[in-house]
């Protein structure tokens, strides 16, 4: 890995002004839901005024040429307008950001001959060509050199395992096999930096890892990799670097091990209750050694939910927790202990679940 920074983010913000909502014969009160986190102007009560959002709130970082860097964070974080605003398709309010040394404002042309884009849920091939079709359709509006097209296609899908399919319409692609038509795509101009926005959304397990596998490889080829996504599993894993997105902000940047090993003289507690244990989620927040408490339904397709505790002391914290379960009537079905997970680092900085 070279130490020259591929990509590099300064103070980067964005705000998103909402026009005010339609007026339609069903919306009685002017329609518009509540304030989401970040928004300062307001719709409610009636008021037709437009709303602002802080997508991105001034953040900065430096990729270095052949890493893979993530941008970890919930739904609403700031993820998806940060790749949109470094592949130029949404400019920034303030703040500036160079992809390969090219300025995403003032040199737009060169930063989109830089870099190749996917976005999750991809709209921008064409169903009714062939996978071959396509890449020979966007090769030509890529101005890849024409004598090259037809070697730099078959070498593409035979990355992105797609040689058997190249025939066929993409409209019969299983999303996994548009995900990595997607990629081939955007690596046609072979370009230096590759963007890629929740590249394993919506793939099941097997696909998911097989992907995770080709961005390695894309890595191990040259290509600095930024991707986005909101599972920690998935960061942990395949990121050389992370950076955790908050409401528009970083709240921590490192790799993978050096953010849990910040966490190292904590433990994590996991206790499965039989009922919505909202009665004493508050209270163990307050306990003098606990660091972050958040309870969710268990992905265990029973009707039971997980408490999970981040504490300075599991013995002492585990034997408050079953005392306040006990005298609220909450029934213990199941407890464990965990070495600090990616999550854990999120609660630990946020108090909160990276599910919320
Ligand atoms: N074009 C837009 N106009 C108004 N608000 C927007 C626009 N695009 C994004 N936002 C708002 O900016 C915030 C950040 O959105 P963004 O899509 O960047 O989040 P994200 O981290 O990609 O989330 P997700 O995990 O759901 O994809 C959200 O509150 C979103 O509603
Ligand atoms: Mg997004």
């Amino acid at each position: 890995m070279s130490t020259v920074n591929s990509i590099e983010v300064e103070n980067l913000r964005r705000v998103f002004t909402r026009r005010a909502p339609r007026k339609l014969p069903w919306r009685r009160n002017g329609g518009g839901k509540g304030n989401g986190p970040g928004t300062t102007g307001s719709n409610n009560g009636g008021n037709n005024r437009p709303k602002t959002t802080v997508a991105v709130d001034g953040i900065s970082f430096g990729i270095q040429s052949g890493e893979i860097f993530g941008l970890l964070g919930p739904n609403g974080a700031g993820k998806t307008t940060t790749i949109k605003i470094l592949c130029t398709l949404v400019n920034p309010t303030s703040g500036t950001a160079r992809v390969a040394g090219y300025d995403i404002v003032r040199e737009p042309a060169k930063v989109r001959g830089s870099m190749g884009t996917v976005f999750s849920g991809e709209r921008s091939l064409y169903w009714k060509l062939t996978g071959r079709e396509n890449l020979e359709y966007f090769a030509a509006l890529y101005n890849v050199e024409p004598s090259k097209t037809a070697s730099r296609i078959d070498s593409l899908l035979c990355k992105m395992d797609l040689e058997a399919k190249a025939n066929e319409l993409v409209e019969r692609y299983s999303t996994g096999m548009r995900q990595r038509l997607a990629i081939a795509r955007a690596l046609l101009a072979n370009p230096p930096v590759v963007l890629l926005d929740e590249p394993t959304a919506g793939l099941d397990p097997q696909s998911a890892r097989n992907l995770r596998d080709t961005v390695r490889s894309l890595r191990d080829e040259g290509h600095t990799i930024l991707l986005t996504t909101h599972y920690m599993a998935e960061a942990d894993e395949l990121c050389d670097r992370i950076a955790i997105i908050d409401h528009g902000r970083i709240i921590a940047l490192d790799t993978p091990a050096t953010l849990k090993a910040g966490l190292q003289e904590m433990h994590s507690l996991e206790v499965e209750v039989d009922r919505a244990p909202d009665g004493v989620l508050d209270e163990l927040r307050s306990l003098p050694l606990v660091r972050g408490v958040e309870s969710y339904a268990s992905d265990n397709g029973l009707e039971t939910w997980t408490i999970r505790v981040l504490t300075e002391d599991s013995r002492q914290t585990l034997d408050a927790l079953l005392d306040l379960l006990r005298a609220s009537g909450d029934r213990v079905l199941n407890m464990k202990a965990n070495e600090p997970t990616l999550e854990d680092v999120f609660i630990a900085l946020t108090g909160k679940s990276l599910r919320d």
